[in-house]
């Protein structure tokens, strides 16, 4: 696919992480993939302007020539990040919707990575249809959230943050500390019935959906864990950041806005 002349319905993004920045073109009536994954490293140090040479080199190897959406690891408010638990302090304060831009030469539309995953599952997943309170979880290198109240989105809700045990969810729970501290299936989740008893005493959600890339084994862990809500696996898995910045730089810019 090396132009964007039947690109209608097609959109682009990119999923900032960790470990791995990724990007693919994403189908934005199915809610699927529509290219192969790009995977580069992400950059140590995770500097602004090492990971936006990422980002264009990405967007240019994929031929994209059109707004794309961008997910990130923290607080994204108007573009501007408050927050980078994860990544280089250096990224506070700065517009990533403007640097990217810049450097690729169309319009950006950035998001919470978290945000971005239970936008695409409401749209597209496990989240499909359903009204009340849905709270996605998202297990990975930290603990991502995004709270939905019959659809809508309560963005950069940064619920991995709440206090356990003096310090942040993320530090006792994450999928990372349980490889990092060689847990077992059963002893992570029990931490993670403490972390969802905890969620669930605050805001009594209708259900819970579990996403990052663990969520493929939820059946070695879900069974550790008894809330009240219904608690279940993301649809969409590692494809959700793609294709929940896809669909808001969609909506954002429309399908085909002129460029510059
Ligand atoms: C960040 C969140 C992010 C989550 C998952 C946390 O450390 O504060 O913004 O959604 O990690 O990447």
């Amino acid at each position: 696919m090396d132009d964007q002349a039947n690109s209608d319905g097609i959109g682009f993004g990119v999923d900032i992480g960790g470990s791995g920045i990724k990007g693919a073109r994403a189908d934005l009536v199915a809610g699927d993939l529509a290219s192969e994954r790009h995977k580069i490293l992400t950059p140590q140090p995770a500097t602004p302007d090492a990971v936006v040479a990422v980002i264009t080199e990405i967007v240019s190897t994929a031929g994209w020539t059109q707004p794309f959406g961008c997910t990130f690891p923290g607080i994204v408010r108007h573009g501007v990040l408050h927050s980078a638990a994860n990544l280089d302090p250096a990224w506070i304060g700065v517009n990533l919707e403007q640097l990217a831009s810049e450097a690729t030469g169309v319009p950006v539309a950035a998001l919470n990575d978290a945000d971005a995953a239970g936008l695409a599952e409401a749209r597209f997943g496990a989240a499909k249809g359903r009204d009340g309170v849905v709270i996605i979880v998202t297990l990975g290198t930290g603990i991502g959230t995004a709270v939905l109240v019959d659809g809508h989105l309560l963005p950069n809700s940064e619920l991995g943050h709440l206090l356990m045990h003096g310090r942040s969810a993320e530090k006792y729970a994450a999928a990372s500390v349980r490889q990092r501290k060689n847990l077992s299936w059963e002893q992570w989740g029990g931490r993670l019935q403490e972390y969802f008893s905890h969620l669930e005493f605050l805001f009594s959600p209708d259900v819970f959906i579990i996403g990052g890339g663990v969520s493929r084994k939820s059946e070695k862990f879900l069974p550790y864990i008894d809330v009240e809500a219904e608690i279940i696996p993301a649809e969409l898995q590692n494809q959700a950041g793609i294709v929940g910045a896809a669909v808001v730089a969609a909506e954002r810019f429309g399908a085909t806005p002129p460029v510059g």
